[in-house]
């Protein structure tokens, strides 16, 4: 376990050049950074704010969907502050004694970030309590008779935690952060620029009418649009002369089987089960998950929530509810 610089787990495995490529696409302040309008408002008024007092940032918490560009933001706020940024991710911390240490290793002003911190173990997370509100670590050493408690000074620094899943994040973690922002889906327009800076930096020739069709494809998030990039760049440098326009683009499209909502043979396929299995009855993630062979937690994260934004499933109590406007674009009404 150590910090790292952490590199998101992309929706399809991808190989480390192509995080790497994800990486450098990755814009490092304000300036660069596209879209997610009131979130950049709101923080770089903060942000000027703790710089004019010589403060640190009050702890933010980023959540939302995956691919929208947490890590990015935190990477933002980090240079932003002129701070160092420390990241790492919760299912890495396994002991109580690595955050202690991670903490411990903090210089006055640092950003931490901690990315999936939905996931960090309570014996963890308990020790954040107090790191993040007074800046003090709570530590018991040794076991049984021998144990004691020992209580050591931090320095001032800024958690930035991110999350899918607001709603499985202790109350009293929640409560610590100052800032608590959800990202949002982009707007096609933004997508388009998001994909047109891509190009420029991979040194791609891309068409506006050909970057406004992938755009609409790329499901709102710029990840899948940075991906979908590099895929169409592949085939119009095998099936053209590397220029990206409308033919290529629908060709590449074609071959990935991404449709004109941007959906893929996955999407596809676990809307057509739900459909065939449970027609207009609700179905249980678990059950989902079973049927598709995929982790719950990928259809929770990864599957459904553009879905849901599309209105093509419904969340119920009693479980998930196919819609008829996803019927009507699978052809099945
Ligand atoms: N690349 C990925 N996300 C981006 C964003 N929000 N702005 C600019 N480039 C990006």
């Amino acid at each position: 376990m150590a910090i790292e610089r952490v590199i998101d787990t992309s929706l399809h495995e991808e190989d480390n050049e192509e995080r790497v490529v994800e990486f450098s696409l990755r814009p490092t302040n304000f300036e660069e950074y596209i879209g997610q309008r009131r979130l950049k408002t709101n923080l770089k008024l903060a942000i000027e704010a703790a710089k004019k007092r010589g403060d640190v940032l009050d702890h933010v918490l980023l959540y939302g969907p995956p691919g929208l560009g947490k890590t990015t933001m935190a990477g933002v706020i980090a240079h932003e502050m002129g701070a160092n940024f420390r990241a790492t991710s919760a299912p890495s911390i396994e002991k109580a004694g690595d955050l202690a240490s991670i903490l411990t290793n903090l210089t006055d002003g640092d950003i931490l970030f901690i990315d999936e911190i939905h996931r960090l173990r309570r014996a963890v997370e308990e020790i954040l309590y107090s790191a993040m509100e007074d800046y003090k670590l709570d530590i018991v050493i040794g076991k049984g008779p021998a144990a004691r408690s020992v209580k050591l000074d931090l320095p001032r620094f800024t958690l930035i935690g991110a999350t899918t899943q607001t709603g499985n994040l202790a109350a009293p973690l929640r409560d610590r952060f100052g800032h608590s922002y959800r990202l949002e889906y982009y707007a096609d327009s933004d997508i388009q620029q998001i994909i047109e800076r891509s190009a420029r930096l991979l040194d791609t020739q891309i068409k506006p009418d050909a970057a406004e069709l992938l755009a609409k494809r790329s499901r709102l998030t710029p990840r899948i649009a940075n991906r979908l990039l590099k895929r169409v760049r592949d085939y119009a440098d095998i099936n053209g002369d590397g220029i990206i326009d409308v033919p290529i683009t629908n060709g590449a499209l074609k071959m990935l089987e991404i449709d004109e909502l941007g959906l893929d043979p996955a999407d596809r396929n676990m809307l057509m089960l739900m459909y065939e299995k449970y027609g207009n009855k609700p179905v249980g993630l678990n059950t989902i998950a079973a049927l598709t062979g995929d982790e719950a937690s990928t259809i929770e994260d990864y599957l459904e929530p553009f879905l849901i934004q599309l209105g093509m499933i419904q969340r119920t109590p009693r479980g998930r509810v196919i819609t008829d406007i996803a019927k009507k674009h699978l052809g099945l009404i």
